[in-house]
């Protein structure tokens, strides 16, 4: 492990299987420039030594579920938005498969409540958190079409979230796994398999058209957005852990941002 970098480890074995092109590269020297100033609190091993404080409390694992489900829901929703303004057709496409993959992950926490912890899940939450469901197809409603520098920009930070995403999965699937009852496991193991590929998916899609589009926008101009947005990701998730502290992860069933 020594002497790799935050990038080496965090995100380029989430890429594999992509094939390697010089848009990926361009990426990968993107975010390695980004995060020599500003390293992301979720790549230190602290991170995962304060996650694994929680996991011998089986109500806190429920409410990261929870959370999750939520979160692919929202994350449907604004990818929706995304790709209503797209006017690239090929980007427009990768983008509704995504719409498509995260209303199908929100749906799929909820049944992993269901897997893991049989009964546990109250059903005035589970109604709420179905009320809330993301339509599962996307649905093109087109608006007025923004510019290449803005999906770019979109992309960037869906790219960052995607890549916190796969690390916290990492840290849940395990805890998962001890806490299913054991003629469960396979089924677990295939959803959450299931989704980890979509997300490699997500992040890979991504990180090719960043790629691409800085070269179109300017790598310079490129470095400065993706580092701004890496500045702006890592103040959002210090938010998020200062909620955590003060006892309030996880369980808001609607959106505060
Ligand atoms: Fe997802
Ligand atoms: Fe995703």
């Amino acid at each position: 492990m020594a002497g790799r970098t935050h990038i080496e480890r965090q995100v380029v074995p989430t890429l594999a299987g992509a094939e390697s092109s010089d848009d990926v590269a361009l990426y990968l020297e993107l975010f390695e420039t980004a995060t020599r100033d500003v390293v992301p609190v979720h790549f230190l091993a602290a991170y995962g030594h304060s996650f694994r404080q929680h996991i011998e409390n089986p109500v806190w694992v429920v409410q990261s579920l929870i959370s999750n489900a939520v979160k692919e829901g929202e994350g449907a929703r604004d990818l929706s938005e995304t790709a209503n303004e797209c006017e690239r057709k090929d980007i427009q496409a990768d983008l509704a498969v995504h719409v498509e993959d995260e209303a199908r992950h929100c749906r799929m926490y909820v049944q992993m409540i269901d897997t893991v912890f049989p009964g546990a899940l109250p059903t005035k939450i589970r109604d709420e958190i179905e009320r809330q469901f993301p339509p599962a197809r996307f649905a093109r409603a087109p608006k007025s079409p923004t510019s290449d520098y803005k999906i770019l920009d979109h992309l960037i930070q869906i790219n960052l979230g995607e890549v916190r995403t796969r690390i916290h999965q990492k840290l849940l699937e395990p805890v998962l796994y001890a806490y299913a009852p054991t003629e469960k496991r396979p089924l677990l193991c295939r959803t959450l398999c299931a989704i980890a590929d979509d997300e490699c998916c997500h992040i890979k899609y991504t990180a090719s058209r960043i790629g691409a589009l800085a070269r179109e926008v300017g790598k310079q101009r490129c470095q400065e957005l993706f580092s701004r947005r890496v500045k702006d990701f890592e103040a959002y998730t210090q938010t998020e852990l200062g909620r955590q502290k003060e006892g309030l992860f996880g369980t808001k069933l609607v959106r505060d941002r």
